[in-house]
């Protein structure tokens, strides 16, 4: 067998053949399935983006109308679900509230033979489904109050905001989130899509592969930095503070949130995309502070890191128009999942077809015959 050198983070090792996206981290290309980022932001929905994903082309008109359909009359969640949910601290993390939730549905649904397309179907559905519902539910029930049903006459994005504010918002805002969960719904093998990988390479459920997957984005250097990038903006408070505040943060070597990516050496384009929205959500609903220290936090790290290839990610805007929609802060890092469960389960769908169980290996350096010493003796 070949001995391969250890690279640390698995750092350009390819652990998957994949034709569901591509990025170019030098040009900023993005696309899935091959069609450019920009492209489906502009012309498609969140709906008609996870089919493509999944299934691996864009749908007719009656294919789309009929997985709209089929995810519109399965977003009820249990009522278990509702009462376990009632059950978590109010002041417990989404995130934590989402992993365990999206585990417990596995409970709810017979796991039937991974090669059964009506099985793949069902998981699907009920997956892209039922997290907005559960997600929003948490935020409800936390609050003291009884979870809101869906609307069945509400498309995706508008019913899953109605559902976590109680009010329909507009076609305009509505139509930002949606190319939001758009922008986040996949991006090649990150760390919570090989943890879904991995997940998925040993047979398991799909709610299982999901459940991992969520507990992996929850962290601070994966989908948990749209959280902090906000906490950032707070603390700096000023366009005044942001140059001393980025030049302390570098001289202790303390990371910038929401900037530099493994791939992307420039700015990331989902960023691109995500910034002209935030600029027309501003001039429509009016300006923001945070949205000013923002540019200029971009401006100052630009000018110091740049060289180093680190610039703003999909994280570092996506939380200044998450707030202006009146999402909590603490459901930034939910929405990315309820975004990313179609790239996860397209990277389920494609690791089934190929499946071989992961078992890297490792470089040992710890002791060999090493003597046992009973517990008397020990110092
Ligand atoms: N601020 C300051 N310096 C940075 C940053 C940053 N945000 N990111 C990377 N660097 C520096 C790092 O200090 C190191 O410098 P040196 O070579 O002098 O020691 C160099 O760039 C390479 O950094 P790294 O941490 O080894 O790079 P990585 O590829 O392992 O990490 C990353 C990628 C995204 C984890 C990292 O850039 C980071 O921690 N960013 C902040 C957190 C963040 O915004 N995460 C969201 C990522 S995008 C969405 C997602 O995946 O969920």
């Amino acid at each position: 067998m070949t001995v391969c050198e250890y690279k640390p983070g698995l750092e350009g090792i390819p652990a998957a053949q994949s034709s569901i996206s591509y990025v170019n981290g030098l040009e900023g290309i993005l696309e899935y399935r091959g069609i450019p980022i920009q492209e489906l932001a502009t012309h498609s929905s969140f709906i008609e983006v996870a089919y493509l994903l999944i299934w691996g082309e864009l749908p007719t008109q009656e294919e789309l109308e009929s997985f709209e359909t089929e995810i519109r009359y399965h977003r009820r969640m249990k009522y278990q679900i509702g009462d376990m949910l009632k059950l978590f601290p109010n002041d417990g993390h989404p995130m934590d509230a989402l992993q365990t939730s999206a585990a417990a549905l596995g409970l709810f649904y017979a796991r039937r033979a991974l090669d059964d397309p009506a099985y793949i179907r069902q998981a699907v559905v009920r997956l892209l489904a039922k997290i907005p519902t559960m997600v929003a539910a948490f935020q409800m029930v936390r609050k003291g109050n009884y979870a809101i049903m869906p609307k069945d006459e509400l498309d995706y994005a508008t019913n899953f905001l109605y559902m976590l504010t109680e009010k329909i918002p507009t076609p305009y805002a509505a139509k930002v989130f949606d190319v939001c969960l758009t922008l986040h719904a996949e991006h090649t093998i990150n760390a919570s899509t090989f943890s879904a990988l991995v997940t998925a390479s040993t047979l398991t459920d799909p709610y299982a592969v999901v459940a991992s997957a969520v507990g992996t984005l929850a962290g601070p250097l994966h989908g948990g930095a749209n959280e902090e990038v906000l906490i950032m903006l707070e603390e700096i408070g000023s366009v005044e503070n942001v140059r001393s505040y980025i030049e302390t943060r570098i001289e202790k070597k303390e990371k910038i949130m929401g900037f530099g990516h493994r791939v992307y050496k420039v700015k990331d384009p989902r960023a691109i995309i995500l910034q002209s929205m935030a600029e027309q959500l501003f001039s429509e609903l009016g300006s923001d502070k945070y949205y000013d220290i923002a540019l200029e936090v971009e401006k100052v790290v630009e000018e110091k890191l740049g060289a180093k290839g680190i610039y703003p990610n999909v994280d570092f805007y996506s939380g200044l128009v998450y707030r202006k929609l009146g999402i909590p802060d603490d459901l930034f890092t939910p929405i990315f999942a309820i975004a990313r469960v179609a790239g996860w389960l397209a990277h389920w769908k494609e690791q089934l077809s190929v499946n071989r169980i992961f078992r890297p290996t490792q470089v040992y350096t710890g002791l060999h015959d090493m003597p046992y010493i009973p517990i008397s003796e020990r110092m």
